[in-house]
Order: structure tokens, then sequence, then C-alpha cells
């Protein structure tokens, strides 16, 4: 089994990533719903086929979004500059049955899936959302992180081999899980600290743009 403990050894692999710009992560909550289905149903078609395993139509998108159940899943998302959701990554959990299962000795296990607008790829945004997924899971008492996604995914295939994730391929598709190592005080403490940094940022953008937009309505402004 892999299992990755980010803070007691040094710096997994993973972490240690090329310098790129900080990537603020948010938990989102009801407000944010209108703004994901907008993020979804601006993914390209292949990309969309890429999220789901198929190519969901927007109705579908729609149920998707509105069916996301925030007291019991975490999602996270990124806002660029101008308060747009560039990326968003669902940690969906599911009960199991303790006694029972073969992988994991916990109430729940989690799965996680994700998704980031093509202006931002490629600046560790995707690594970025799996690592707080991967955090909250161990701060919330869940040692086992699954993944789904199609085996052509080379982009996804590599961030997950990248966090150590067993992967096994199966027609077409993979599954990948991720053995965490228990909570402490660091992965608590960044934990916060993250959200904190997020919730002033996320702050500031909804007010700028709040402002923005009061003041293009004022008589006499052009219309942006
Ligand atoms: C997969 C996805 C989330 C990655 O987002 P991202 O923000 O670009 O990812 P990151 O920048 O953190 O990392 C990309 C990594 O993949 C690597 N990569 C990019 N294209 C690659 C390819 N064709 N083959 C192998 N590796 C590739 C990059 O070099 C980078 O590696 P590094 O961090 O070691 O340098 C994004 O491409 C996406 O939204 N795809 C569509 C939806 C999807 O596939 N979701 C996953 C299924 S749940």
């Amino acid at each position: 089994m892999n299992s990755i403990d980010l803070f007691q050894n040094p710096l997994p692999r993973w972490f240690k990533r090329k310098s790129r710009p900080t990537v603020l992560i948010k938990e989102l909550r009801e407000r944010d719903r209108r703004r994901m289905l907008k993020h979804f149903l601006g993914l390209e078609r292949a990309d969309r086929l890429l999220r789901f395993g198929s190519a969901l139509p927007d109705e579908l998108v729609g149920s998707y979004v509105n069916g996301i159940d925030f007291s019991r899943d975490m999602v996270f998302g990124v806002y660029n500059r101008v308060f747009q959701l560039v990326a968003v990554g669902h940690l969906a959990f599911a009960k199991t049955d303790p006694g029972k299962s073969a992988v994991t000795a916990k109430e729940r296990v989690a799965e996680f899936g994700v998704s980031v607008g093509r202006s931002v790829r490629g600046m560790g945004v995707g690594s970025k959302l799996f690592e707080r997924a991967a955090i909250h899971c161990r701060n919330n008492d869940v040692d086992t992180l699954y993944m789904h996604c199609l085996s052509s995914n080379q982009t996804m295939m590599h961030i997950a081999r990248k966090a150590g994730m067993a992967i096994q391929r199966d027609y077409g598709e993979a599954d990948a899980y991720l053995k965490l190592a228990p909570p402490n005080p660091g992965s608590m403490l960044q934990e916060a600290v993250e959200e904190q940094f997020a919730t002033l940022d996320y702050t500031l953008k909804a007010n700028t743009r709040a402002a923005v937009k009061w003041l293009d309505r004022l008589p006499g402004r052009k219309r942006r």
C-alpha cells in the first residue's frame, strides 16, 4: 500500500514542485453553486468527458451541480483575479462497512473529481486541489482517497502517480487510491491557514466585483 505523510517525513516528491504562482484553494458553499455550473458548462467537450467519464449533456451537468450535498461532501475551488471560478475539486464521501471493508477500518472513504479551466492549466492548480483534498481527508478521519478516470487521461495519471497513488487499469478506465497518514498538528494547521488566506482573498475579490458592478450601474457610466 502506498502512503504519504505530508509533515512527518521530509517533503514528499509531489510536494517538491517547480516554482509556481501561489494557488489559493477555497471551500465552496451553496452560494458558489451558480459559478460551479458556469465552470462545468464552460469546459470543452473533451474535458467534460474526462471529468465525468462521459460527455454529459448540459441538463445532467446541471443536475449534478444541483445534487451536490454540501453538508456531506467538500467542494474546493480556485478563483482567478476577476472572481471567476476557474477550477473545482469535489471530494465526495461514502460510508463503508468498517468491519467488512478490506481497504479501511474507517467509517468513510472519499472520492475526488477535479477540473481546471484551460486558461490556468499547467500551473499546479490540479495538484494543489488534490493535495488540499488529501489533507482534508486526513483531518477528518478518512484514510483512503479514491480517484476514477479514463486511463488515457495522461495528465491525471501523472498527478496520481506523483501523489503515490496505487493505480489499477481496466477496460480503458483507471481506479487509483491513496492511503493517507493520520492527522497531526501540522496538517490541521496547514488546512486552517490555507482556508484563512483563501477566505481573505475570496472576500476581497467578491467585494471588488460588487463595487465594479455598482459603479457600472451609476448614471453616465459606460457599460462594460
Ligand atoms: C487533469 C487536470 C485537472 C490537471 O490540471 P492542471 O492544473 O493542469 O494540473 P497541474 O498543473 O497541477 O499538473 C499537471 C501535471 O501534469 C503534467 N502533464 C501535463 N500534460 C501531460 C501529459 N500529456 N502527460 C503526462 N503529464 C502531463 C504536467 O507537466 C504537470 O506535471 P508537474 O506538476 O509534475 O510538472 C486538468 O487538465 C483538467 O481539468 N482536465 C480535464 C478534466 C479531467 O481530466 N479531470 C480529471 C478526472 S477526475
